[in-house]
């Protein structure tokens, strides 16, 4: 009976430790869980967003069907990489949870990764321990030391069917194949036409996924993604649960709608224009403090409604933001909202500013197959619609900030550098 008793405190003890081991975020390098015990790979979905600081951290989100009610990452340095199997693998589990909005219940997984290491190519794969595990995909943490870099801006994607989602894939490669080295892609909201609708959320990264496999996206909202903006209730929960991104407090805005990084020499926020006149002004006093915070010589604005567009004026962003962005310096707002390519002259105080003063608006016209024609604004250097699918490529360096506007024809529509 007393070895009864020994052995099943034995077993007891046996069984807590590896339910603590399995419920660590990271798991030492040299474990044997078997994580991913399927025989092929599947090709699905994965998001991949900053944390707080692109040099050491980065966000992972997938979904499956309800019944999988677990996720893992298994990643390494991709210069230690030999295979999943070996034992410099670490792995971090996800966060999972079920979303029912929409069309029946899913599992969404989220897993953050930390303490990465500056400067460096990783591989990964995401899975779910028994049967399923994704294609490998790679990212890179951003360096310590900054040097120059572009990242790629794409806006208003939305579309009804698959053949729209086409559309934006095509963008989307065309610019990959200039600028392949583009850290990641600034997506100025609308990404979806009707945010309540799960398949068009599935259309939207489901065109993509093997782009975003190996390119961090940042997004910011659009009034397509928050259903109910001027009411009470704005419903951004399939954005939220598509993304994994830090969350600014004080806002008002959900989380995951307002954030910030440094990236190389630009510290860059990206913000919530569907919200009200108030919280937009909380918007803009968390802007400030937050960009006071920086040392960086570029300041960079992403937001979907831009204040200077050119069909729509919206007026009450500009009143609520733009003292904020004349008070914190900032160089460059992109936008979206227009469907049209916009660039202002230097803004500030909502006049033309003198030379070397004032902040640049752009808005990337279309990736996806919306265009409006342009429409002449008091505020704008260039206004123009080739009636095809554009993106901005912001190129960073010390003293310039080099802005390039290429439609999917790789014709160049605009182009203008700023001088520190
Ligand atoms: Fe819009």
């Amino acid at each position: 009976m007393k070895k009864l008793r020994r052995l099943t405190g034995f077993l007891l003890i046996i069984l807590l430790i590896s339910a603590a081991t399995v419920s660590i975020d990271i798991l030492p390098a040299t474990t044997k869980f078997p994580i991913s015990t399927a025989s092929q790979s599947t090709s699905i979905s994965v998001v991949n967003n900053f944390g707080e600081d692109p040099q050491t951290e980065r966000n992972f989100t997938w979904e499956t069907s309800s019944e999988m009610n677990t996720g893992f990452i298994e990643y390494c340095p991709k210069n230690e990489f030999k295979s999943f199997t070996g034992e410099n693998i670490l792995i971090s589990t996800a966060k999972s949870y079920e979303s029912s909005k929409g069309a029946g219940t899913r599992t969404i997984h989220k897993a953050s990764l930390k303490n990465l290491k500056p400067g460096t190519v990783y591989v990964y794969r995401v899975g779910n321990g028994t049967d399923l595990i994704s294609t490998q995909g790679t990212f890179k943490t951003a360096e310590k030391k900054p040097n120059q870099f572009t990242f790629v801006q794409i806006t208003d994607t939305q579309g009804a069917n698959s053949k729209d989602y086409a559309v934006w894939e095509h963008t989307l490669d065309i610019a990959l194949k200039a600028f392949p080295d583009a850290r990641f892609l600034l997506h100025t909201g609308d990404m979806v036409d009707n945010g309540e609708e799960i398949a068009q959320w599935d259309l939207f990264t489901g065109a993509v996924k093997s782009e975003l496999m190996n390119l961090p996206i940042e997004p910011a909202v659009g009034n397509h993604e928050a259903i109910n903006r001027n009411g009470t209730n704005p419903d951004e929960k399939n954005y939220i649960d598509s993304f994994d991104l830090p969350a600014a407090m004080g806002t008002g805005a959900p989380a995951g709608t307002v954030y910030s990084f440094d990236y190389g020499y630009a510290h860059i926020a990206i913000l919530n224009t569907e919200c009200s006149s108030d919280n937009l002004k909380k918007e803009g006093n968390w802007l400030k403090a937050d960009m006071q915070r920086s040392d960086k010589p570029w300041k960079i604005v992403a937001l979907h409604r831009g204040p200077y567009g050119a069909t729509y004026d919206s007026a009450e962003v500009r009143d609520a933001l733009t003292p904020y962005f004349d008070e914190a310096g900032i160089d460059l707002v992109l936008q979206g909202h227009d469907h049209n390519y916009v660039r202002t002259y230097p803004m500030y105080n909502k006049a033309k500013a003198t030379a070397g003063n004032g902040t640049v608006y752009i808005t990337a016209n279309s990736g996806g197959v919306k265009f409006y024609p342009g429409k002449l604004r008091s505020w704008q250097a260039v206004d123009l619609q080739p009636y095809t699918q554009m993106f901005v490529a912001v190129t960073v360096n010390k003293n310039t900030l080099k802005i390039q506007a290429y439609d999917v024809n790789n014709t160049l529509n605009d182009a203008i550098t700023l001088n520190q």
